[in-house]
């Protein structure tokens, strides 16, 4: 099996680098290949997503990707990661997002975020005129029926009980109205309970009464957001991982960017990078190696051993060798 490893720039040379020791550490026999990426990918090489890095997405089973950072000014700038999600066609971006122990987090939480990702407000399809900007923004019915087949399928598998679709169908009410219909219309029939709930009452219920969520599914800049709400509920954006998955391809990578402001200081936590491995581990089918990184992370932190974001004075590389202790 292949792996390939984009790490990019910011922290995640950081918090790669420390998944990579784990992964190495518990799955030694996994060939691991490094591909360039993002902004410090851009200033060696001049380009953001050079060929030979697609290349090697082709030819791997699966990608742990770290992070990259947006260049503020960039005439045609188009998103590495955008790209890849809509070229390699991984229309779902999963986000489970669990406190990763015990007393960790301002709510309880056990939730799973299900993004349609290769349309919605991403089609990067914007035209300026003299007033302003126009934004054509798609939701299309194939798009939007297999999001929710996926997430009524990983409902059924997973045993979760509901799923809400959430969507802004009062005010969009073609398009985010059409997302809601098909999503009825693929729960028809299924054990899951659906219901359905307007983005802002979403964002809001999952402060006040996140155990009631369960699953989400929902379109792509909602889904952007309100992964990073929940998880700075369950412990911050250091402790969420992230899948990208198609049919043929699959990427790994925290939800959490760059991290400009402690980029290089060696602080970032790992933890959403350990996860995010976890999560890749059991893609491929090592799912006895995936429990035991989450359970070394969960024993590492119930022991008092944190990253500063979680309240407690260890570095990255101090934290990964109390996970690697416990692996
Ligand atoms: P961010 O997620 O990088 O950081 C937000 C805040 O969370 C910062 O204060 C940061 O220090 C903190 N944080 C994030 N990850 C952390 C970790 N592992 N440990 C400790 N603290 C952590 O979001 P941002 O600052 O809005 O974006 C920075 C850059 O990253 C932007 O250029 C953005 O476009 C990019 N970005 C990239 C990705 C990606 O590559 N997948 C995802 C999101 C944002
Ligand atoms: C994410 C990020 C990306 C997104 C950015 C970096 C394009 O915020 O993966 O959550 O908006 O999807
Ligand atoms: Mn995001």
């Amino acid at each position: 099996m292949k792996i390939a490893v984009l790490p990019g720039d910011g922290i995640g040379p950081e918090v790669i680098g420390a998944a990579v020791d784990v992964l190495n550490h518990v799955t030694p026999d996994l060939e691991t290949m490094y591909g360039d990426v993002g902004l410090e990918c851009f200033s060696r090489r001049g380009e953001y997503l050079p060929e030979d890095t697609i290349d090697l997405i082709k030819h791997s089973d699966a990608v742990l990707f770290g992070a990259i950072t947006t260049p503020l000014k960039a005439e045609g700038y188009r998103s590495p990661i955008l790209r890849i999600r809509k070229e390699f066609d991984l229309y779902a971006n999963l986000r489970p997002v669990r406190n990763p122990a015990p007393g960790i987090g301002l709510v309880d939480m056990d939730i799973v975020i299900v993004r349609e990702n290769t349309e919605g407000m991403y089609t990067g399809d914007e035209t300026v005129d003299a007033e302003g900007v126009d934004l054509r923004r798609r939701v299309s019915r194939a798009a939007s029926e297999r999001i929710c087949r996926f997430a009524r399928d990983l409902s059924e598998t997973h045993k979760r009980k509901r799923i809400t679709c959430v969507h802004k169908a009062n005010v969009l009410r073609k398009s985010d109205g059409l997302f809601r219909d098909v999503f009825y219309e693929v729960m028809e029939g299924s054990i899951i309970e659906s219901r359905d709930m307007i983005v802002d009452a979403a964002a809001a219920a999952l402060v006040s009464n996140p155990q009631e969520m369960d699953v989400i599914v929902t379109l792509n800049l909602y889904g952007d957001i309100l992964s990073d709400e929940a998880a700075a509920l369950a412990g911050g954006l250091g402790i969420a991982p992230s899948a990208n998955l198609g049919d043929r391809h699959a990427l790994f990578e925290p939800v959490h960017g760059s991290a400009p402001d402690i980029a290089g200081m060696g602080i970032a936590n790992p933890t959403a990078a350990f996860l995010t491995t976890a999560m890749m581990l059991e893609h491929i089918g090592r799912i006895e190696e995936a429990v035991r990184i989450r359970d070394a992370v969960t024993a590492s932190l119930s022991a008092g051993h944190r990253t500063r974001d979680l309240g407690g004075g260890l570095g990255t590389i101090d934290f990964t060798k109390q996970v690697l202790s416990r692996l």
